[in-house]
């Protein structure tokens, strides 16, 4: 009696795995599981990328609080799907401290070293901007090259400037082969304050292009006309003191001439700044 029972038992649980509609239960059931975790992943990375639409690795330079209480930053800008929307965090930046109808997403892509300063209270709010280039994609501009700098109004008794170009510039002893002999930057004729700034750095004048620059340019300029300046690294006496003391950079008085005649080049009679 009991053996027949375990017999009846036994035919009974091989039916159930050779019960073939048992499987594609499963079947389906894993399938739509399978699904499930998957839409989930999904909404949840779309979610995430909402939050966070824009992919920028930020990552302090130093511990360093400097004066007026700001550190600074290096950027790092990730791919991602869509380079333009990435982009308008700076370019809202620039049109705020700079010109506000200016596209500039259309260059920053050629600007990839970021360097960035925040108020120590305000975390990944950025109150001057530092975007450069080993080399920017044009024929003829073949050294490393500043394509913005900018500080906010606000900031500006504070020498944020001088810090990002310190920062930029050592950057470029960083071991390349050849080694960089030269960085390059355009600037406003009429900008004095950014060319007494660079000047401090030991960048140069050694080119005028009368209306470099095509409208809308700073409303603050009577004409769009650009300068070119110029930084012979070999005039460098002091890396780390570079724009931030005024010995850290010696130029030959025979440098100085040359380059007071180049930049005098092609100024049209009669152009006239106040400095
Ligand atoms: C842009 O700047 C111009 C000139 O300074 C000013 O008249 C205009 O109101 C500004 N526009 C915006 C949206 O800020
Ligand atoms: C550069 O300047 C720093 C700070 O003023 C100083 O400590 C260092 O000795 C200087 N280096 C050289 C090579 O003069
Ligand atoms: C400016 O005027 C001088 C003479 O006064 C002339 O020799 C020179 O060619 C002029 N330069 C330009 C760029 O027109």
């Amino acid at each position: 009696m009991k053996s027949t029972l375990e017999l009846v038992e036994n035919v009974e649980r091989r039916k159930w795995y050779k019960n073939q509609y048992i499987w594609i239960i499963i079947a389906i059931t894993l399938l739509v599981l399978t699904i499930i975790i998957i839409t989930t992943i999904f909404l949840l990375k779309n979610k995430l990328e909402k939050n966070n639409p824009i992919h920028i690795h930020y990552t302090r330079v130093n511990t360093k609080v400097y004066p007026g209480g700001y550190e600074l930053y290096q950027l790092n800008v990730l791919p991602q799907r869509n380079p333009a929307q990435q982009y308008k965090l700076f370019g809202d930046f620039l049109r705020v401290s700079l010109v506000n109808k200016s596209n500039y997403e259309q260059f920053l892509p050629s600007c990839p070293i970021i360097f960035a300063l925040s108020s120590v209270d305000h975390p990944e709010e950025w109150r001057a901007m530092l975007f450069g280039t080993m080399k920017y994609p044009s024929p003829n501009m073949p050294y490393p090259y500043i394509c913005f700098l900018s500080v906010l109004r606000d900031h500006r008794q504070y020498r944020l400037g001088s810090i990002l170009l310190n920062r930029f510039i050592n950057e470029m002893f960083k071991d390349t082969k050849p080694p960089i002999t030269h960085i390059q930057l355009h600037t406003n004729w009429e900008n004095c304050r950014a060319q007494k700034l660079y000047n401090r750095c030991g960048f140069q004048c050694n080119q005028f292009t009368a209306n470099g620059y095509s409208k809308p340019y700073e409303p603050q300029y009577k004409f769009g006309h650009m300068i070119r300046m110029e930084l012979d690294m070999h005039n460098i006496r002091n890396r780390s003191e570079v724009c931030l003391s005024s010995d850290a950079v010696q130029i030959s008085p025979q440098d100085m001439t040359n380059y007071e005649t180049l930049c005098q080049q092609n100024i049209p009679n009669g152009t006239n700044r106040t400095c």
